[in-house]
């Protein structure tokens, strides 16, 4: 039994913190749960990753970036996602191809259909079993990531934090248009609240699916 869940959303929205709940909790369970993220969780993700978010003045074209992500992506399928599936774990992704056509299609404003191609193409066919998206408002969320970079060490991931609030408009749009279009395997999930209600919301989803496996 197999199960591939992912989290998506835009800058502090939570999703981390929920991810790594639903990890306690599907454990506590006896489940097997692999847990990595994107962009990252190899080697060369994780290389690239400082490429894509570290700022140091690099001019990084929109094209570029999208390559960029979709190879951190391509490498994680293979080494990661794949064998984990294949291995009967249940896999939970920080982030993956939603956050392209999000990010890089709504945000940046590149083609969507090119772009959707290349998420096909690098995932191997691959789709999320089940994706939350953590939804809040740009200004909560940024003010809270904003937070967290401030109070953090010396690595600066804040390429995106400094992007506009219509950029990040832009992106939860672009999100609430994939759960639009895809209804069952997209649940948006109201972030902006108690992080133990949106927990709880999310177990009872993920407990249904696993409960049916
Ligand atoms: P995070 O680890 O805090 O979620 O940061 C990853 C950043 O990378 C976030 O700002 C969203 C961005 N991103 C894209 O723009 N496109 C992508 O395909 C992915 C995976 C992430």
């Amino acid at each position: 039994m197999s199960l591939f869940i992912t989290f998506e959303g835009i800058e502090g929205c939570g999703k981390t913190t929920q991810l790594g709940m639903l990890d306690d909790y599907l454990q506590q369970k006896g489940r097997r749960v692999m847990i990595t993220r994107e962009p990252g969780g190899t080697k060369l993700g994780e290389r690239v990753r400082d490429i894509l978010l570290n700022t140091d003045g690099m001019n990084i074209s929109s094209w570029a970036e999208l390559f960029l992500y979709a190879t951190c992506r391509a490498q994680l399928v293979k080494e990661v996602i794949k064998p984990a599936l294949e291995g009967d774990n249940i896999v939970i992704c920080d982030r993956f191809y939603d956050s392209s056509v999000a990010y890089q299609g709504y945000g940046r404003g590149l083609d969507l259909e090119p772009l959707i191609a290349i998420n096909r193409c690098v995932t191997g066919g691959i789709i999320p079993d089940i994706t939350f998206i953590l939804d809040c408002p740009p200004e909560a969320g940024l003010k809270r990531a904003w937070g967290r970079i401030n109070a953090g060490g010396e690595v600066r991931e804040d390429r995106f934090e400094r992007e506009t609030i219509e950029f990040h408009r832009a992106v939860r749009e672009g999100y609430l248009e994939i759960a639009r279009r895809e209804p069952e395997r997209v649940k948006v999930i109201d972030g902006n609240r108690e992080i133990g209600e949106v927990h709880k919301e999310i177990s009872d989803i993920v407990e249904k699916i696993v409960g049916s496996l």
